[in-house]
C-alpha cells in the first residue's frame, strides 16, 4: 500500500518551494490536491500547474478559524476528510540573539511555524481518525534539533513540530516529520532575516541546497514506508548524530562557530 498515491490531499504553503513541489508530486501520483496558501495568487499558480485535479484556496495557518474553514472546504470538495494533510507553511526568521528579537517577531514566527502545524493537526485529526484512514506530513527543519545560534524563534518552532509529530506517532497516527537543512526556495528572502544572515543562508542554500522536487518525492516515498523522520541531507544527518552522541560538546562547538560569524547590525530585510 502506497498512501501517497491517489490521495485526497491538503497542502499548506502550497504556493511556493517545498509546498508547491509536494502538490505537484501528489498530482503526479494520481492525487486530488487542495493547494492552500496565505497568498491566493501563489496557490492559484500551483493549482494551474496541476490542472483540473487541483483547487486553490487562501488560508493563513496562523489563524485557527481559517484552518477550520480549510477543513470544511476539504470535506465538501472531497466528499469526506483528506487522506493526507501536509502541514508545510512556514517562514524564515533569524539573525538576532535572544533579548534582541522582540515579542512581535516571536509571535509572528511561532504563530505560523508552530501554531500553524498545531492548527492543522488538531483540526484535521478527528475526521481522519473517524474515517479510519489518512495521515500527516509535518514540515519541521534540521533547525529543530540543530539549535544554531541567532535563530531561536525558528529553532523553537521547529523543535515543537518534531515533538508534536513524535507524540502523534506514539498515539498511533501515521505521521512523517521532514527535517531538512537547506532547500532551494524563497524561505530566506521572504522571511524576517537580518541582512548578514540572509547572505549566509543564500550562499549555503545555493551550494548545499537540495531541490524542493527531490525533497518532496523522497519524503512521500518515506511516508509510504511509514518512516517517522525524514532527514534528507548528509549535513542534517551529521548534526542529528552528533547531537545524540555528544550533546554538550555539540552545543559548545556550535556556539564557538557562531561567535566567529560576522556580527549583525539588526536591521531587517524582506517582509
Ligand atoms: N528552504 C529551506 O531551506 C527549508 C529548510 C528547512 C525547512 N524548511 C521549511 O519548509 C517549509 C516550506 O518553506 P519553503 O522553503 O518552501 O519556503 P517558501 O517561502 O518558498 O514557501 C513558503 C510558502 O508558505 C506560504 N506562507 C507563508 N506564511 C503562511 C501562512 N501564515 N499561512 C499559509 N501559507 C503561508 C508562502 O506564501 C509560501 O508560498 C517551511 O515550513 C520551512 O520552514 C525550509
Amino acid at each position: 500500500m502506497r498512501p501517497s498515491y491517489n490521495s485526497r490531499a491538503v497542502v499548506t504553503g502550497a504556493g511556493s518551494g517545498i509546498g508547491r513541489a509536494f502538490a505537484l508530486e501528489l498530482a503526479r501520483r494520481g492525487g486530488e490536491v487542495i493547494c492552500a496558501d496565505i497568498s491566493l495568487s501563489r496557490a492559484q499558480e500551483t493549482a494551474a500547474l496541476i490542472g483540473t485535479d487541483a483547487h486553490a484556496v487562501v488560508c493563513d495557518v496562523a489563524r485557527r478559524e481559517q484552518v477550520e474553514d480549510l477543513a470544511l472546504f476539504a470535506e465538501l470538495t472531497f466528499g469526506g476528510p483528506p487522506t493526507l494533510v501536509i502541514n508545510n507553511a512556514g517562514v524564515g526568521i533569524g539573525g538576532k540573539p535572544v533579548g534582541n528579537i522582540g515579542f512581535d517577531d516571536w509571535n509572528w514566527a511561532l504563530g505560523i511555524n508552530l501554531w500553524g502545524v498545531v492548527h492543522g493537526c488538531e483540526t484535521f485529526a478527528p475526521a481522519m481518525k473517524a474515517a479510519g484512514e489518512g495521515g500527516f506530513i509535518n514540515v519541521a527543519s534540521a533547525a529543530g534539533f540543530g539549535a544554531a545560534p541567532l535563530m531561536a524563534p525558528y529553532n523553537v518552532g521547529k523543535a515543537g513540530v518534531i515533538s508534536l509529530s513524535e507524540t502523534m506517532a506514539a498515539e498511533g497516527v501515521r505521521v512523517t516529520v521532514l527535517c531538512p537543512t537547506f532547500v532551494k526556495t524563497n524561505v530566506a528572502v521572504d522571511g524576517r532575516i537580518t541582512a548578514s544572515a540572509t547572505t549566509i543562508a543564500d550562499t549555503l542554500m545555493r551550494i548545499t541546497g537540495f531541490t524542493p522536487e527531490r525533497v518532496a518525492a523522497d519524503t512521500l516515498n518515506k511516508y509510504d514506508r511509514g518512516r517517522l523522520y525524514v532527514v534528507p541531507q548528509i549535513d542534517a544527518k551529521v548534526i542529528w548524530r552528533l547531537k545524540r552522541i555528544a550533546p554538550a560538546l555539540y552545543t559548545r562547538t556550535l556556539g564557538l562557530l557562531g561567535r566567529l560569524a560576522p556580527q549583525e547590525t539588526h536591521e531587517l530585510t524582506g517582509v
